[in-house]
C-alpha cells in the first residue's frame, strides 16, 4: 500500500545532523530557509565520537605554521591529497577554531588562557620531525563539544530540524536537483522535501567491517544513494583502521592517550613502535600503526596469544611530562583523570580495566573513510573526471571526498574537515538558493523508493538481514582489511555479488508493521552498506599498488608512475565502472614517508 506522501518546501535540505551537517545549515542559514533531516537526534550524532581533538596550529604550547600542518597532512595521505584543497584547509583551520571558541565551545586551557592543544599522530614540527601539539581539545570529548555548540547555535538561528526522519531518496532531474524523499520513523510515512539544494552530511560506513569504532547508525545512506543517482563515488578503495580500537569491541581510545605520552607494547613488553617508525614512533600516522600491530600479531607478539596489542598509559610506565604553572610535572593519575576521562570512564565499564593501574587491550578498528561523494572546495558535488559541478547538489565531512584526506587521514583532521568544508558549503548554498529558482517536482517523485520499500516489507525470501549484515562485516575484515590481496578481493567481489542478489531477491522481515519499525530501515540500510562494500573492494582490487591505508601484498610499493590519480566508481546498471582523475599537486614533492 503507497500513499501520498507530504510535501514540505525549503531553499535547502540538510541531511545528516553531525559537525557537517550543523555548520553547513548554520552558515546556510544566514541566507536561505534551511531544513536539516536526520534519522537520529542530532546531538546523537556520531561527530560525539570524535574525542581527542581538533588540528589547528594555533602554536599556542610550541612553535607552529599551518603550512607545517598543510605539509603533515600530504605526507600523511601519502600524496594522493589535492594539495589546494589542504592548504586551504590547514590555513582556514586556525580561524575556524577561534570562531567556535567565540560560539562558545569550552576548549581545555592553558595556565595563560589560551586553548590548549595536545600531540596527535603524524602533526609535526617539520625542522625536526618530532611531534607538536596542535590539537585543540576539550577534554576527550571534543566531537560531541562541536556537536552541543553548533546545535545550539542552529536553533538560535532559527534552523528548521526535522529529528528521526529518514532520508532514503534524492530527487534528480536530469542535471537538477529537486529535493529528497524521507520517511518520519515515528509513523512510517513518506515525506518529499521539496527544495533547490540538496546537501549530504550522512557521514561514514564503518558498518560495512566487524569490529568498528563507527555507531549502528553509519551505513552510509548519502553515500549509496548519490551512487544510485548517477554521482561516481571517489578513492573509495582507502578506508582507514585507527589503530587503537577496544579489543573485540572496537570502541575508540583517542591517539589523544598516545598524545599524552602513553605507549603500544607487545606480549615481549617491547615498545614496538621505536622499530617501525623511529623518530615519531607510537605519533606516527595510523595507517603505519594499525599495519605495525597487524605485524605483531601475525608474527606471534600478539598478547597471549591473541589479535591484540596493550596501550599503557600508567604513570608509572609512562615517562611523560607536562607544563603546569611553569614547572615540568610528570604525569599522574588526577592528569589522567583530567585530560582522558571518557577513556577512563570506557574502560573501567566495557573491560573492567582501570587505565592509571593497567594497559588497555587494543586491536584495530575500522573508523573512517577517506573516499566518498566527490566534491569542490565549496562542497559542490562534482560529477566526472573533468571535475564537472552538479549544480545545487552539496556534500561535506565523511560522506564527502574533497580530497583532503588522500590515502590515509591524519587524527584531528576529520573534525577540521567537517568545519571548514560545512562552513564553505553552507556559505556557497546560501548562494545558489539566492540566485535560482525552485523547480517543479517530478510526477510520482517518491515511487520508486516506496516500491523498494514495500518490497522489503512483504517478501517472503529467507535470507534475515542480521546474518547478510554479519557475513558481509566478516567477509570485509578478512579479504578487503588492513593487508590486502587480488585473490581474497576477487572473492569478496564475488561473494559480495551473491549477498547482493540475495538482498534483492531472498530478503525477508519479521515486523510489518509502520510505526518505529527498525527492522525495515536496518534492511534498507543493510542495501548501502552491500553496495558501498562492493565499491570499496571493486575500486581495491584494480588499484595495484600500495598507498596509505591501502596496503597490498602482491603491490607493496607505492606507485607514482602509474597511480598518482583518485579513483572515480560508477554504478551502471548493476556493474561498475571505473575513471580516474589527476591529483592536484604543490609545494609538496611526492618523496617516500619516513616517521
Ligand atoms: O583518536 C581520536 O581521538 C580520533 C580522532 C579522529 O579520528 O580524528
Amino acid at each position: 500500500m503507497s500513499t501520498q506522501p507530504t510535501i514540505h518546501t525549503f531553499d535547502a535540505v540538510i541531511v545528516g545532523a553531525g559537525g557537517a551537517g550543523l555548520m553547513a545549515a548554520l552558515y546556510a542559514s544566514k541566507g536561505a530557509k534551511i531544513a536539516v533531516i536526520s534519522k537520529l537526534y542530532p546531538t546523537r550524532s556520531h561527530t560525539g565520537a570524535a574525542q581527542g581533538g581538533i588540528g589547528a596550529a594555533l602554536g599556542n604550547v610550541n612553535e607552529d605554521h599551518w603550512q607545517w600542518h598543510a605539509y603533515d597532512t600530504v605526507k600523511g595521505s601519502d600524496y594522493l591529497a589535492d594539495q589546494d584543497a589542504v592548504d586551504l584547509m590547514c590555513e582556514e583551520a586556525v580561524d575556524t577554531v577561534i570562531q567556535l571558541e567565540y560560539m562558545g565551545l569550552p576548549f581545555d586551557r592553558l595556565p595563560n588562557g589560551r586553548i590548549s592543544q595536545r600531540r596527535f599522530g603524524g602533526h609535526t614540527n617539520n625542522e625536526t620531525g618530532k611531534p607538536v601539539e596542535r590539537a585543540c581539545h576539550a577534554a576527550d570529548r571534543t566531537g560531541h563539544m562541536i556537536l552541543q555548540t553548533l546545535y545550539q547555535q542552529c536553533l538560535k538561528n532559527n534552523v528548521n530540524f526535522f529529528d528521526e526522519f529518514h532520508v532514503v531518496d534524492l530527487i534528480r532531474v536530469d542535471d537538477t536537483i529537486r529535493g529528497v524523499v524521507a520517511i518520519d520513523i515515528a509513523t512510517g510515512e513518506f515525506h518529499i522535501f521539496h527544495s533547490k539544494a540538496v546537501h549530504f552530511a550522512t557521514g561514514g560506513w564503518g558498518r560495512c567491517w566487524e569490529v568498528t569504532s563507527n555507531a549502528h547508525s553509519l551505513t552510509g545512506d548519502g553515500t549509496a544513494i548519490c551512487l544510485r543517482r548517477g554521482i561516481p563515488l571517489e578513492d573509495m578503495e582507502f578506508y582507514q583502521f585507527h589503530p587503537t580500537g577496544i579489543f573485540k569491541l572496537g570502541i575508540l581510545i583517542t591517539e589523544g592517550v598516545r598524545g599524552e605520552g602513553g605507549v603500544l607494547v607487545n606480549s615481549e613488553g617491547e615498545r614496538f613502535m621505536e622499530r617501525y617508525a623511529p623518530t615519531i614512533k607510537d605519533l606516527a600516522s595510523r595507517d603505519v600503526v594499525s599495519r605495525a600491530i597487524f605485524l605483531e600479531v601475525q608474527e606471534g607478539r600478539g598478547i597471549n596469544g591473541r589479535n591484540y596489542v596493550h596501550l599503557d598509559v600508567r604513570p608509572e610506565t609512562v615517562n611523560y611530562y607536562y607544563e603546569k604553572e611553569g614547572e615540568s610535572r610528570r604525569i599522574d593519575a588526577a592528569y589522567i583523570e583530567e585530560k582522558l576521562p571518557d577513556i577512563a570512564d570506557f574502560t573501567r565499564t566495557y573491560l573492567g580495566i582501570d587505565p592509571v593501574e593497567e594497559p588497555m587491550p587494543v586491536q584495530p578498528t575500522a573508523h573512517y573513510a577517506m573516499g566518498g561523494i566527490p566534491t569542490d572546495v565549496d562542497g559542490r558535488v562534482v560529477v566526472d573526471a573533468e571535475n564537472t559541478v552538479l549544480p545545487g547538489l552539496y556534500s561535506a565531512g565523511e560522506a564527502a571526498c574533497v580530497s583532503v584526506h588522500g590515502a590515509n587521514r591524519l587524527g584531528t583532521n576529520s573534525l577540521v574537515d567537517l568545519v571548514v568544508f560545512g562552513r564553505r558549503s553552507g556559505v556557497d548554498m546560501a548562494r545558489f538558493c539566492q540566485e535560482n529558482d525552485l523547480l517543479p517536482l517530478p510526477d510520482g517523485a517518491a515511487d520508486e523508493v516506496q516500491a523498494e520499500f514495500e518490497r522489503i516489507r512483504n517478501n517472503q525470501g529467507h535470507t534475515r538481514p542480521f546474518d547478510l549484515r554479519e557475513r558481509m562485516q566478516k567477509l570485509m575484515t578478512a579479504k578487503v582489511g588492513v593487508f590486502r590481496v587480488e585473490e581474497r578481493m576477487q572473492e569478496a567481489i564475488r561473494e559480495l555479488g551473491e549477498m547482493r542478489e540475495a538482498f534483492a531477491t531472498d530478503i525477508v522481515i519479521d515486523d510489518n508493521g509502520r510505526r518505529f519499525n527498525s527492522d525495515l530501515m536496518e534492511a534498507w540500510e543493510l542495501g548501502c552498506l552491500l553496495e558501498l562494500a562492493e565499491v570499496t573492494a571493486y575500486s581495491a582490487v584494480c588499484r595495484t599498488e600500495s598507498r596509505g591505508g591501502h596496503a597490498r601484498e602482491d603491490y607493496p610499493k607505492r606507485n607514482d608512475d602509474e597511480w598518482l590519480k583518485h579513483t572515480l566508481c560508477y554504478k551502471v546498471g548493476d556493474e561498475y565502472r571505473l575513471d580516474y582523475k589527476p591529483v592536484v599537486l604543490g609545494r609538496y614533492e611526492p618523496k617516500e614517508r619516513v616517521y
